[in-house]
């Protein structure tokens, strides 16, 4: 068994015009948590959705455990890897309940519907979000906080060893914004493999096992948050003056950025 999970093999993806990533190789280990960081604009949804099979790359390949995504139904891809877009929209007058559902649609076959396992996947993804009481409301008149905890509540009924977030934080305040973060660390430490968009650096640095700094559709910074988050890095990537220093809670770098007025 080998211990890459899923891998980027000079990869390079567009819509059409010049690639947005133009031969990115990247590989994700069993077991980590990758946060990807970068300006906007630099491919990191590009990338996501490449990993998920959305996108598919005009030349190089993903392959998930070994195998090449291109060559795998989408079902069975959707099996072990689930993708949180950026900008979720939920159907119209869909209750949470049903949004919950469909994450399982991808372990029905023709000759296995429904089953009871997937209502105790559904069950424990609402527990877990919080959200039974939610079961019978609209998703249209959520919170914002509760309307990403649904979102979230479908991924995790997808039950994948693989979850893809796309900027799940966006929207949220500071308390949910923790909420949703650790529920991720916990998910991982039960051995999933988290690959998540952060804008929050700070946050990043918390959470990430390991931080991948893209810049123009390419990986400009790669490893521990510790050996990847220095000044240089940051002003080079994003084009401002900082300062780094230790995260008074968690030890881990925190960028401060100069004061300019
Ligand atoms: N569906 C699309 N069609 C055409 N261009 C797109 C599409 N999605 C993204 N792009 C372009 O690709 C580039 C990278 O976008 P994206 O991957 O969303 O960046 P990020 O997530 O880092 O902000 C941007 O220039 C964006 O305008
Ligand atoms: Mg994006």
């Amino acid at each position: 068994m080998s211990h890459t999970l899923l891998a980027a093999d000079r990869i390079s993806v567009g819509y059409g015009g010049a690639p947005v990533i133009p031969g990115l190789s990247l590989d994700i280990s069993r077991g980590e948590f990758v946060v990807v960081v970068g300006p906007n604009g630099c491919g990191k949804s590009t990338l996501l959705k490449t990993f998920a099979r959305v996108n598919k790359p005009t030349s190089g390949h993903v392959q998930l455990d070994g195998h090449r995504l291109n060559r795998m139904r989408g079902r069975v891809v959707a099996r072990r890897v689930s993708l949180l877009p950026q900008s979720a929209v939920a159907p119209e007058a869909i209750t949470v309940g049903e949004l919950v559902a469909r994450g399982r649609h991808p372990h029905h076959t023709l000759l296995r519907q429904w089953s009871p396992q997937d209502d105790a996947a559904i069950a424990a993804a609402l527990e877990r979000t919080q959200l039974t009481d939610l079961v019978r409301t609209p998703v249209a008149s959520l919170s914002g906080g509760q309307r990403q905890r649904a979102w979230v509540a479908m991924v995790l009924a997808q039950d994948t060893e693989v979850i893809l977030l796309d900027e799940p934080t966006t929207f949220l305040d500071i308390a949910h914004q923790f909420e949703l973060l650790e529920l991720m660390a916990d998910l991982n430490a039960e051995g999933r493999t988290i690959v998540a968009v952060l804008h929050d650096l700070n946050q990043a640095a918390r959470f990430a096992s390991r931080l991948v700094v893209m810049r123009e559709g390419e990986v400009a910074g790669d490893g521990a948050p510790h050996d990847v988050l220095t000044a240089d890095l940051v002003e080079e990537v994003f084009g401002i003056g900082v300062e780094v220093i230790a995260d008074p809670q968690a030890g881990t770098p925190m960028v401060v950025p100069h004061v300019r007025r």
